[in-house]
This record gives C-alpha cells, structure tokens and sequence, in this order.
C-alpha cells in the first residue's frame, strides 16, 4: 500500500509565557562594557532597529517558527507594526552600539491592563556572552517601571534555553505553556531544531 504524505506536516514548538513583577526590586541595569554604548528609541532609528533584529534572529529557532524574523522585509515590516502600536513604549525600546556597528535591540509595548510585554530582544551572534542581553534586558524593564507599570510578560520557545535562564535570571517566572503550530513547507529544515 502506498504511503499517504502530508504535504503540509506541521511541528508543535513548546513556548512559556513569563511574567515578572514591576513592583518587587529589580536589579539595576548593568553597566555596559567598554566600548558600548546606549541609544535611546528615535524614529529614525527604526530600519536599524529591524536589520539588527534580523541579524540576531536569522539562523535561530525562533526564526524558523516565526518566518518574518529572518527576512529583512519581514522585520521591517515587524517593526513599524511595533512602533505604529498605540501601547508602543519608547523608553523600553533600545539598542547598544558598539562604534558605528548597532549590535543589540529591543522593543516594547504595554496593554491595556498595565501590562510592558517585551518584543523580540537579541545580541547579534559575534556580541553575545559578554553580558548584553541582559543588559538590555533590564534597560526595557526599568523603562516599563518609569512609565509605570506594574507587571512585564513575554514569550518564549521553550528550547530557547539561553534566553530562558536570562529571563528567569531577572525574576521572570512561568505563567503558561503555550504550543505554536508551524507548518513544515514554510521553513528550512534544522534537524537538531524538531520536536
Ligand atoms: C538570548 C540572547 C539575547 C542572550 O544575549 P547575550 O548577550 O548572549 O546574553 P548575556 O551575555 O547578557 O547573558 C545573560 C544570561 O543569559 C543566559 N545565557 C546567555 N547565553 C548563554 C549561554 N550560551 N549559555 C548559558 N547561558 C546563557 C545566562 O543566564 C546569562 O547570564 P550569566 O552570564 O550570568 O550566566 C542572545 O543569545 C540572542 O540574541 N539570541 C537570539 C535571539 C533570541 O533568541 N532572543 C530571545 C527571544 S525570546
């Protein structure tokens, strides 16, 4: 008998929803090593916002699950949705710059309930393990907390281990398991990647 394939197989990625309290001590935001520096959201600033995000996120996980994050238009297209958001939140919105060279971004965006959800955080590779993430990281928390608000949330892929501990590291605690269905004909194939 002839095997019936699926031409759309479709994977489940394990995602967390976190949640940090705004109110309880938040440690205070590291001091960036030498030779960084931070530059504070500006309109202008939004095409560089969106090519370091998709330097950060191509050739990741959840660039796969999440298709627009390893395609320049797509970014592009993510950020301006992100800044056009009525619950934009500059002050949680950031980049380091190493010289010239943006090497890390963040964005974020409160709800109606009081809540700054973080947006795609990331270190481009050649930067990572020297402490920005997290430090960008806390620089869009203490953001949330100056424009007010009491609880921060996001989202994450499970196997994302790396960003897991950072964000638990802060004080991000695991609110909900959520599955994110991606059909298989949309991405590239990574095996170390499937479920
Ligand atoms: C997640 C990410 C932003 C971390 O950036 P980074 O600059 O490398 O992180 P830091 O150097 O500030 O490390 C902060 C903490 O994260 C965790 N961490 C980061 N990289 C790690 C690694 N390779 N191994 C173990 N823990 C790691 C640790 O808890 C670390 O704290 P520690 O150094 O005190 O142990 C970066 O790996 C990245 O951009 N990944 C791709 C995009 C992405 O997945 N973003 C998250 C979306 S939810």
């Amino acid at each position: 008998m002839a095997a019936i394939l699926d031409p759309n197989p479709v994977t489940y990625y394990k995602r967390y929803r976190m949640e940090l309290d705004l109110v309880a001590p938040l440690p205070a935001v590291s001091a960036l090593p030498a030779g960084f520096a931070w530059q504070a959201w500006e309109d202008r600033l939004l095409e560089t916002h969106a090519l370091v995000k998709y330097e950060c996120f191509r050739g990741e996980l959840d660039g796969v699950i999440f298709p627009n994050l390893s395609d320049r238009d797509g970014c592009a297209q993510l950020m301006r949705d992100i800044a056009a958001r009525p619950g934009f939140r500059p002050e949680s919105t950031w980049l380091v710059t190493h010289g010239d060279t943006s090497v890390a971004t963040i964005q974020g965006v409160s709800d109606r309930a009081g809540t700054g959800c973080i947006q795609n955080v990331g270190v481009i590779p050649a930067y990572r393990g020297r402490g920005l993430g997290l430090a960008i990281l806390l620089q869009a928390l203490h953001g949330f907390r100056r424009y007010g608000l009491a609880k921060a949330t996001l989202e994450v892929t499970a196997q994302n281990e790396n960003a897991v501990r950072m964000y638990r590291q802060v004080g991000f605690r695991f609110r909900k398991t959520l599955y994110k269905l991606v059909e298989q004909s949309t991405y590239r194939l990574e095996p170390e990647w499937l479920l």
